[in-house]
């Protein structure tokens, strides 16, 4: 029976709530699927920051390093700790140690979710380039706290980086509906961008049955709202992803229903399954956290993994969950109650 070894990090907030709920539903689905699934937790979290001063031990990415993959709730408690000290001590640095280069997003609604859209049919998957471009980490400060203070952060974008993340998004859009969309801002950023376009213009001509098309950021969020049928494969940097997702995540009606991975395509070291939405301390551990991103997530674990019918079994029980109303509406359904209806939804 094959099996594979999953590290656990529930992290922060709803983090804990809806990894559980995630877990039970893997669980439940590799138990009648033929796989196990062990699952080792680690309390790397904001809390393990303030008994330790660190958010996860010096080791920590060596010890996530045998895994088979990597289930993560979400990570931040601005209250305890500065987010800028959380996210660059456990989540970034997973991402980028595991050259996890490829974030891949679905956004499209679930039957009997009602998004803010008159649009209903789209099926956008965007794909985010994960470890460079403007969340490289390269910059500084220098006469801090004086009137001359200055702050540089730089982007930084690689001919290598560029390169494998829209070659990432072709094979993607050629197992899709053959179109991609490639978002800069080359019209303002002269250096980074037009290299960007230049990039995929290059490799435009080795897949010629994929439909390219370049737009502006700003153009982009304006089609996602306007036209979302229109895309297919949406492919964009590091923080352009990142903004583009919470827009995905707004017209799939809401955070609560964005799921996404962080793949190292490569396979040299795991890949790491996380829901979009933040840890949401407000209404931490009231089990009122929908857990539809997170099983959600956990449904694109399995099919990295390999385990692609039972994958599909967990995203068709989603869908009989939801279009029996169970989760769609904010609020409505406790995190019980709609991890119950979609184990029960489970062929
Ligand atoms: C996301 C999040 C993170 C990101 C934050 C928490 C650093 O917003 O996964 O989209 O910007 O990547
Ligand atoms: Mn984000």
């Amino acid at each position: 029976m094959k099996c594979y070894s999953i590290a656990l990090i529930p992290g922060d907030g709803i983090g804990r709530d809806v990894t559980d709920a995630a877990w039970h539903v893997l669980s439940t689905v590799a138990m009648h699927s033929g796989f196990t699934l062990t699952g080792t937790p680690f309390p790397w979290s904001c809390a393990f920051y303030k008994e330790t001063g660190a958010m996860m031990p010096a080791d920590g990415i060596e010890a996530l390093r045998p895994f088979d993959a990597i289930l993560l709730g979400s990570v931040g408690w601005p209250a305890q700790v500065p987010d800028s000290i959380s996210l660059h001590g456990l989540l970034l640095p997973i991402r980028k140690a595991f050259v996890q280069y490829a974030n891949i997003r679905p956004h499209r609604l679930l039957p009997g979710v009602e998004g803010p859209l008159r649009a209903s049919d789209f099926d956008i998957l965007c794909v985010r380039e994960n470890t460079e471009g403007e969340y490289s980490g390269a910059g500084g400060r220098v006469h801090q706290g004086t009137p001359g203070e200055v702050a540089v952060e730089t982007s930084i974008f690689t001919r290598a980086g560029v390169e494998r993340i829209q070659r990432f998004g072709f094979e993607q859009a050629r197992q899709r509906r053959g179109k991609l969309a490639s978002v800069t801002k080359s019209n303002a950023q002269k250096y980074s961008m037009v290299f960007w376009d230049e990039v995929t213009r290059e490799l435009a001509a080795e897949y010629r049955d994929v439909e390219v098309t370049s737009y502006h950021i700003d153009a982009m969020a304006a089609r996602m709202v306007m036209a979302p049928e229109s895309l297919d494969v949406v492919v964009a940097s590091n923080l352009f992803g990142d903004i583009l997702t919470d827009l995905g995540a707004a017209i799939q009606g809401g955070l609560g229903f964005a799921a996404s991975a962080n793949i190292n395509p490569d396979r040299g070291a795991p890949s790491m399954f996380e829901p979009v939405h933040g840890s949401a301390p407000d209404i931490a551990h009231l089990g009122i956290a929908n857990p539809i991103a997170a099983i959600w997530s956990g449904a694109m674990m399995l099919e990295h993994l390999g385990e692609k019918e039972a994958a599909g079994m967990i995203i068709a029980a989603l869908e009989r969950a939801t279009i029996r109303g169970i989760g769609t509406v904010p609020g409505k359904d406790r995190t019980e109650t709609i991890t119950a209806a979609v184990l029960a939804a489970l062929d």
